[in-house]
């Protein structure tokens, strides 16, 4: 798929003073993401939107995900013509047709009652990647199941002590469909989000439960367990435990990077679950390029947290990234508009992008290169 960036008519300023459009009114615009963001708050419960919404400790990172990309700029070419943007991104065997999947985040039941299905309908439409929690409010046979249009499934894994359990996770996601596992290992241990301590959010509301935790014999619903015992040998049995292509979601120091390369992983996913775990470890993008620089072209690296624009999109793909992830604001769009929220902010990120790269100068991400960002000296 490409995406149309042909001349455009420039359009003429209003007389009145700048206002933040009343979107409520005109379900049909969306001109940002923060705009979907300030709309899924006033929907929002607030115990629930501050679950979505918060990070672990002072939230110093949460925040430095967003704000870190200020310390980039953008140098670009110009005279390079190329006409239309041709977006497609080959990932895991796979023809995307942008760089940007949906990162796996929970509870989407809690966001809107079609949940975890209104999404997959959403990217199915863009014809990208939603990579379904394991925490999701809907069973992954469900999921795969959605009408109107195939979504690319991935399947997330927190690895769960007990390997029977997780090995039958694994053969669901499997017949279901999902293309690639995603291991999450930056959680050994739930990070302290002092919000939801604060709010008393401990559990979901009656009636919804995390489905893919429904123990295959006893029907009943597991907790999820994070564990503190995993180590690389759990990396070595998921590697002979499915044929699946294994994405490690969580990699931030660079010789974890060259570990999982050398543990026979297929990509990495440079992510701090977006300032949930430990605060304090650096913004995704100021970890990427070193990750980047270790795994060299031996496996695509991946990115999420953060990402809103797509000028942020445009920095990762720059300095390295193959792909990226899109959590909060898919549960905003959700929460704001269901399923064609999803779909509004799928298509402004693709059309954000197209534009960035068209101004920037490159009709392909692979044009994209590290020459092309400077770091902002600060004044
Ligand atoms: C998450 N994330 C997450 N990650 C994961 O591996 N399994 C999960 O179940 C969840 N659940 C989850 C819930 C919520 C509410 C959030 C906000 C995040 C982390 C997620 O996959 C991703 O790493 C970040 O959300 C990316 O950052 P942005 O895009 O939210 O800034």
């Amino acid at each position: 798929m490409t995406d149309q960036a042909g001349p455009r008519r420039t359009p003429t300023a209003g007389a009145g003073p700048l206002q933040s459009p009343d979107l409520s009114q005109s379900p049909d615009l969306l001109f940002s993401l923060a705009d979907l963001q300030a709309e899924a708050g006033r929907r929002l419960d607030p115990v629930h939107r501050d679950f979505f919404a918060g990070g672990a400790g002072d939230e110093r990172t949460l925040r430095a995900n967003e704000t870190a990309f200020d310390a980039y700029r953008i140098l670009p070419r110009v005279l390079r013509g190329g006409g239309e943007r041709d977006l497609r991104t080959e990932l895991l065997g796979e023809t995307l047709p942008m760089p940007v999947l949906v990162s796996p985040t929970a509870f989407h039941r809690l966001a809107h009652p079609e949940g975890e299905a209104a999404t997959a309908r959403a990217v199915g439409a863009a014809g990208t990647v939603l990579v379904v929690s394991m925490a999701a409010t809907t069973p992954i046979e469900a999921v795969a199941g959605t009408s109107g249009g195939p979504a690319r499934l991935w399947f997330q894994l927190y690895p769960q002590p007990d390997l029977g359990f997780t090995a039958s996770l694994i053969g669901r996601a499997e017949a279901a469909g999902c293309r690639a596992l995603v291991v999450t290992v930056d959680s050994p241990v739930f990070g302290r989000r002092e919000r939801d301590l604060r709010n008393g959010f401990l559990d979901l509301p009656a009636g919804l439960c995390c489905e893919n935790m429904r123990d295959p014999e006893t029907g009943r619903i597991r907790e999820i367990v994070m564990d503190a015992t995993l180590d690389w040998t759990r990396i070595g049995w998921l590697r002979e435990t499915t044929r699946l292509p294994i994405v490690l979601k969580g990699i931030l120091h660079p010789a974890d990077a060259r570990l999982a390369v050398a543990h026979g992983v297929d990509a990495v996913l440079v992510s701090n679950h977006g300032g949930r775990q430990l605060d304090g470890v650096p913004a995704s993008i100021d970890a990427l390029p070193a990750v980047v620089e270790a795994v060299g072209s031996r496996i695509p690296v991946l990115l999420d947290g953060g990402i809103r624009r797509g000028s942020d999109i445009l920095t990762a793909l720059a300095l390295g990234a193959v792909a990226v992830g899109i959590g909060r604001p898919v549960v905003w769009g959700l929460a704001a508009r269901g399923e064609s929220g999803v779909r509004q902010l799928l298509d402004l990120l693709r059309a954000d992008l197209a534009r960035a790269m068209t101004l920037a100068g490159a009709v392909r991400p692979a044009d994209l290169t590290p020459d092309m960002i400077v770091t902002r000296v600060p004044r």
